[in-house]
């Protein structure tokens, strides 16, 4: 991914964690942009050059963009040998033809070449379509948060 490209996605990147985040009741929707905003600030200190974070853009063969792959080999909350997969997105009308699976290999083989000996990342509840991706690709649950709303 180019240093362009990461400007045009991470927009996104945040604003699909926020939601998710406001979506399971994590966080309010009058606090969300500031925690996103602290939580960016710790994570990418320098932007597209912060050390240990490395960008990818799925592209068909006919390079069109149909996705992209955020991995960290530093994690901050991961076993030290562990990469993190911070996001992984496959544009809407691309789904469920199989890119998700392919680009999770690749996040796979680039932590592999980076030295890492696992990966790892955090799901939330109801992304039932990403859980089972990664069940069905051999990831086990390390901690599970539950959360019931008092009315
Ligand atoms: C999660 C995501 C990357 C999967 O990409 P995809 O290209 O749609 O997935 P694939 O076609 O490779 O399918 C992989 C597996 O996901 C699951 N899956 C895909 N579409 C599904 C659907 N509509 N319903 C249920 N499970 C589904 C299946 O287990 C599937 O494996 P199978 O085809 O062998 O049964 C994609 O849905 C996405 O970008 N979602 C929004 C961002 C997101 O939630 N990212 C994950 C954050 S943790």
């Amino acid at each position: 991914m180019t240093e362009k490209e990461f400007e045009s996605h991470l927009p996104e990147v945040m604003a699909d964690y926020v939601a998710e985040q406001i979506r399971v009741g994590n966080w309010s929707p009058t606090d969300a942009d500031a925690l996103a905003n602290a939580q960016h600030r710790q994570l990418l200190p320098h932007g597209f050059d912060t050390p240990g974070m490395h960008w990818y853009v799925a592209r068909t063969a006919m390079n069109v963009s149909i996705g992209y792959l955020w991995l960290a080999t530093e994690p901050t909350d991961a076993s030290a040998d562990a990469a993190w997969i911070y996001a992984i997105e496959i544009r809407p009308d691309y789904r469920g033809r199989g890119f998700g699976r392919r680009l999770l290999a690749v996040a796979e083989d680039e932590a592999r070449r980076l030295g890492a000996t696992a990966v790892a990342l955090n799901v939330f509840g109801p992304n039932r379509v990403a859980r089972r991706l990664y069940e069905s690709s051999g990831y086990d649950v390390t901690s599970l948060q539950m959360r019931k709303p008092l009315n």
